[in-house]
């Protein structure tokens, strides 16, 4: 079976220790990366909904929340266990008003068109076992003229810094998330499924094809992750 098909399970596995590993193997620049996707999100008006897609431990929901951008947000993912360490995190910032967790596949949404007036998906669409799937499902639910934003691990285009980066993310990475997540293949997961990951202009055109307009994006880190922006077509 492709190990994508199982990806909830995968990631029920290692959701007590998720963000601390993420936090501790990214030295903490993921966070920098969250607030710089939700900074390039328009601020929703106070009826309107924003989607968070993959919303996993609710890292990404909870720097919207921070940074005003919506009022309300939806987060879904298939991941049971990551949800309910995202609803305590929720809990404990005093925003469980302001955000519903459901479990859903992004493949298959039950939500009707144009429901959400942005979506945002962070380290997500690299798990997906059907990529197009996920991302016409995201396009569907979006409102036409709304905001989409992904945040995903990229490649380096310095020689030098991708030798480095291969090195970490091939030896240091998933020895550490071994010892730490105390799972054999979540880390070597990790490192296999960014460098067989599209990114850059490859996913720009695959945001067209799917419907977005006005498609472009922002690397972050010398390339590690990329920021992709699009709005839906009226
Ligand atoms: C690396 S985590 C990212 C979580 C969070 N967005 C963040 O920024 O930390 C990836 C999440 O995607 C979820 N996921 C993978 N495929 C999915 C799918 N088809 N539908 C919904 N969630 C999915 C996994 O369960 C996992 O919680």
């Amino acid at each position: 079976m492709n190990e994508k098909q199982d990806i909830g399970s995968l990631f029920d596995r290692i959701s007590r220790t998720y963000d601390r590993l993420n936090h501790l193997l990214s030295l903490n620049i993921d966070r920098r990366w969250r607030y710089r996707a939700v900074s390039s999100l328009a601020k929703l008006a106070a009826d309107e909904q924003l989607l968070d897609v993959a919303v996993g431990t609710a890292d990404l929901t909870l720097e919207v929340l921070r940074q005003g951008k919506a009022q309300h947000v939806v987060g879904i993912d298939l991941s049971e266990q990551m949800m309910k360490i995202g609803q305590e995190k929720i809990k404990k910032r005093g925003y469980e008003l302001s955000v519903s967790l459901k479990k859903e596949n992004a493949q298959h949404m039950s939500f009707a068109d144009n429901s959400f007036a942005a979506v945002t998906c962070a380290f997500g669409v690299r798990n997906f076992a059907d990529l197009d799937a996920g991302l016409r499902e995201m396009t569907r639910v979006l409102r036409p003229g709304g905001q989409m934003v992904i945040l995903e691990f990229s490649y380096p285009e310095n020689k030098v810094i991708a030798a480095l980066y291969d090195f970490y993310f091939t030896h240091i990475l998933p020895l550490i998330g071994k010892m730490l997540s105390h799972d054999k293949t979540a880390y070597t997961y990790l490192n296999r499924s960014v460098k067989s990951f599209i990114w850059g202009q490859q996913m720009c055109d695959k945001l067209s094809e799917v419907g977005l307009s006005n498609v472009g994006y922002k690397t972050l880190t010398f390339g590690i992750a990329t920021i992709y922006m699009g709005e839906k077509r009226g």
